[in-house]
């Protein structure tokens, strides 16, 4: 059996969107490295099977029901999390929404679903939680994605709100870093058996356009994405703030900027 190379037993970690995919991975590796964990999102049943998958590692695990949009469900979450689990050491923001659009014929409410969710939410989150966290010492991890750096066809809302979210993060790193609190994000590319690369890649076809143009020609794993959160929350991370950390498989050297043009035709094709 492979060993666990980091140990957070005794900590508290919170991970807003940790109900499922990447998000659900971090929440599940930072509990098999022994750390007490509480996931938020909407979706009661989601939230009710996260909880028990995370209990079954043998951690105590705290859900809560909630949108990210709604700053004081939010706040309220925390305020127990801290209450329930003590002060906080770790916080990962990963709530998102996508789908792919043309920016001339996406709604100005679709616009704003995604602006609200990822980067506002993330404010909320972030705002809602310094109180909360452990300081000196705590470490912030965002959820970002290539979008933030690369403009993709189609993804003018998730482009606009994860470069909100970068700039989010070195901003709070700025401000946060003399309490002793590090910020930094973590940019997934293309992660295997998501909600994420099931709505940008939906069939098999777009599958292969995306893998032909990651470097590593595979999809990446939430192990890891969480691999790398699990690093960045640790002391050997101690110096490494306001980062935004590329996990990609090389995606954004190029293959990200020319994926969704290339695909564009197979969207439109798709009912
Ligand atoms: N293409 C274009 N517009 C879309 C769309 C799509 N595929 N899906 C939703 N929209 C539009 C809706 O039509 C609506 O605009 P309108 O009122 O002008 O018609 C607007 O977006 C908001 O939709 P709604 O369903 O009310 O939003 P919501 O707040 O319930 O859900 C979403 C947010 C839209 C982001 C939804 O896809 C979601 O909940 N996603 C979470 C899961 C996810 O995306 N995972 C991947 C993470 S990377
Ligand atoms: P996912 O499974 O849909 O994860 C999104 C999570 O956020 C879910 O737990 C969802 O649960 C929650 N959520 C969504 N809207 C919310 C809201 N308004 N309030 C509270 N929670 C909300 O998708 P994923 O593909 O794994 O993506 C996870 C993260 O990785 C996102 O930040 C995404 O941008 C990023 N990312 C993904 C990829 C990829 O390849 N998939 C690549 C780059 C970056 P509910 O539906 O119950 O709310």
């Amino acid at each position: 059996m492979m060993t666990q190379p980091f140990d957070y037993s005794g900590r508290t970690v919170f991970v807003a969107g940790g109900t499922s995919g990447i998000n659900l991975g971090v929440a599940q590796a930072f509990a098999r490295a022994g750390a007490s964990v509480a996931v938020l999102s909407r979706t009661p049943d989601k939230v009710r099977s996260a909880v028990d998958e995370l209990g079954e590692i043998g951690v105590t695990a705290l859900g809560f029901a909630a949108d990210v949009r709604d700053y004081d469900a939010v706040s309220a979450a925390l305020t127990t999390a801290q209450q329930e689990l003590g002060e906080l050491d770790v916080l990962v923001s990963g709530a998102a929404g996508n789908f792919p659009a043309a920016a001339q014929s996406m709604s100005a409410r679709a616009f704003a679903a995604v602006v609200d969710i990822d980067l506002k939410g993330t404010f909320n989150v972030l705002r809602a939680a310094y109180d909360h966290l452990r300081k000196p010492g705590a470490s912030v991890i965002n959820i970002s994605a290539p979008q933030s750096s690369i403009p993709m066809d189609l993804q003018a809302h998730a482009c606009a709100a994860k470069a909100g979210v970068d700039m989010l993060t070195r901003v709070c790193a700025l401000e946060w870093g003399p309490s002793g609190v590090r910020v930094n994000a973590v940019a997934p590319g293309p992660i295997e058996g998501t909600e994420g690369m099931a709505r940008l890649a939906p069939t098999p076809a777009m599958e292969h356009i995306v893998t032909d143009s990651v470097p590593l020609n595979r999809y990446g794993t939430a192990q890891e994405i969480a691999d790398c959160c699990l690093w960045l929350a640790s002391p050997q991370a101690s110096y490494v703030t306001g980062a935004v950390i590329p996990v990609d498989g090389g995606w954004s050297l190029g293959g990200a900027s020319q994926v969704f043009t290339a695909m564009r035709n197979l969207f439109n094709a798709t009912p």
